[in-house]
């Protein structure tokens, strides 16, 4: 649910071409879980390039209620949880976001149990959580679901099973199982084995700082599994890091400079081993963009993108969109709205299919208010008609990627558009406004005048 709440919304004036450079900023799915396995170490980390967004400093506010100490300036974040005396999370800080789940291992490892609420309802549809509460038990939990509280506790070293097999590669059940059966393997003195992980750059991320602190893992990217082996926590003084960059920041304005006909150019960082450069973590999309008939070229410090209207013998000659998302290395879903968006501005019939959550197409809604014409079949599948001309309006920003794509399609809609609820959007993507000023947008955030912003709830 969301609620039209905000006192600022966004303003823009469409049709303008978006162009320039961009430096994503660190990425958000990356961040979140680094925070939360900082809680494990009894020495301060330093985590370099964190997003100041909404999201992270939602989590940082979980952090500080549980007894972390923490400094976050200029994307450098401090955290000392050499203090941390808490196993529960209450409601009131844990429902503001849905990530606050990611701390029940870190929890679990700290102090063999952990008191966190269930996670709600959300916008982009059914998110169980089977699939953590599950890998709990096998690994020798009990799990009681109490008040709205998920409660794991009464390890017994007797019930594990040393194998465990997630029917999803889920990314939030594998970064909790890490945790759980590192505690598990560390008790048994054996190895547990958990197969058809997620292999998201981010998690691997999170595979890789573990390790550096200590943690016994090997993975396979390909066969998708993880094995955690017991070990002995570093004795370190102080441990530093550097957050991946935002492979779904990056895209979002790639497909929006597109969208517009435009062209960007994306910074690399070479700070990063291979398998978490942009150009590989974006991959599918840019392997889309090439089929539709963009340039995309690929240095050594970024990826252009553009439109390149001269060499095209007409407007047409994009080819529209014929996609469907699915888990890492396939095409986002966390970019699904985005490229919703893109077909807009393309002629002809695009189909997006969404095959990772059931329920991600509420933004639709919004964009049929700017003129878009898109059938939503069975809450899978959108068929967009593209190449009508949209005309500005006041939208609300549904969800994080949802109001992405809804600020996209105002870029390429005549006139003005006003953007409410813009919470959900800079949950995600840091100094917005500036960014696609940069980029030659016509864009300004605005008190939202009284009443001005009208409608529904979700
Ligand atoms: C994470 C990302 C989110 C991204 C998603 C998929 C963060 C903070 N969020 O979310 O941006 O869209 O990965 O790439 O990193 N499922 C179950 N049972 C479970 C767990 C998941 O059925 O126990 C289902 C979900 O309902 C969903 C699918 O599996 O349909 C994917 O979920 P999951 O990979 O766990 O996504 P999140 O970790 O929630």
């Amino acid at each position: 649910m969301y609620s039209i709440d905000d006192n600022e919304v966004i303003e823009i004036v469409g049709k303008e071409k978006l162009e320039g450079e961009l430096i994503p900023q660190g990425s958000k799915n990356g961040a979140l879980p680094l925070i939360a396995a900082s809680i494990v170490f009894d020495y301060p980390v330093k985590l370099y390039n964190i997003p100041n967004i909404e999201d992270v400093n939602i989590l940082l506010s979980i952090l500080k209620y549980i007894n972390c100490k923490i400094k976050f300036e200029n994307n450098e974040l401090s955290i000392d949880c050499s203090n941390l005396d808490k196993y529960e999370i209450p409601w009131e800080l844990a429902s503001k976001m849905r990530a606050s789940f990611d701390l029940l291992g870190p929890i679990v490892f700290k102090f063999s149990k952990a008191r966190i609420p269930f996670p709600g309802g959300c916008l982009i549809g059914n998110r169980k959580v089977d699939i953590h509460l599950y890998a709990a038990k096998q690994l020798g939990f009990e799990v009681e679901i109490n008040k709205g509280d998920v409660f794991i506790s009464n390890f017994n070293k007797s019930k594990i099973n040393k194998v465990i097999n997630f029917w999803i590669p889920s990314v939030g059940a594998t970064k909790n199982v890490v945790f759980l059966a590192a505690f598990a393997a560390n008790i048994i003195n054996d190895e547990i084995l958990v197969n058809n992980i997620a292999v998201e750059p981010e998690v691997i991320k999170l595979f890789d700082f573990l390790i550096s602190n200590g943690f016994n893992l090997e993975y396979s990217i390909e066969k998708k599994y993880l094995k955690i082996k017991p070990f002995k926590l570093k004795n370190y003084n102080y441990y530093e890091d550097f957050n991946i960059l935002d492979r779904i920041e990056a895209g979002t304005y790639i497909l929006a400079a597109l969208a517009t006909k435009g062209r960007i150019f994306v910074k690399e960082n070479s700070y990063f081993k291979d398998y978490f450069k942009l150009y590989l973590t974006l991959n599918s999309l840019l392997n889309v963009l090439k089929q539709i008939g963009f340039k995309v070229e690929i240095y050594n410090d970024g990826i252009y993108c553009g439109y390149e209207g001269d060499n095209l013998k007409l407007d047409g000659d994009l080819k529209s969109i014929d996609i469907e998302t699915g888990y890492y290395p396939e095409f986002p879903t966390d970019l699904q709205p985005q490229i919703v968006a893109l077909a807009l501005s393309i002629n002809g019939i695009s189909t997006i299919k969404e095959k990772v959550f059931d329920d991600r197409f509420i933004y639709v809604n919004e964009l049929r208010r700017l003129g878009a014409d898109i059938d939503v079949i069975d809450n899978k599948i959108a068929i967009v008609k593209g190449g009508r001309e949209l005309s500005g309006a006041k939208v609300i920003a549904t969800d994080i990627r949802g109001g992405a794509a809804i600020l996209i399609a105002s870029l390429i809609a005549n006139n003005t558009s006003v953007i409410s609820n813009i919470y959900q959007i800079k949950r995600g993507y840091e100094n917005l406004i500036n960014k696609f000023s940069n980029l030659k947008a016509k864009i300004k955030l605005r008190f939202n005048k009284e009443n001005e912003v009208y409608g529904y709830k979700y």
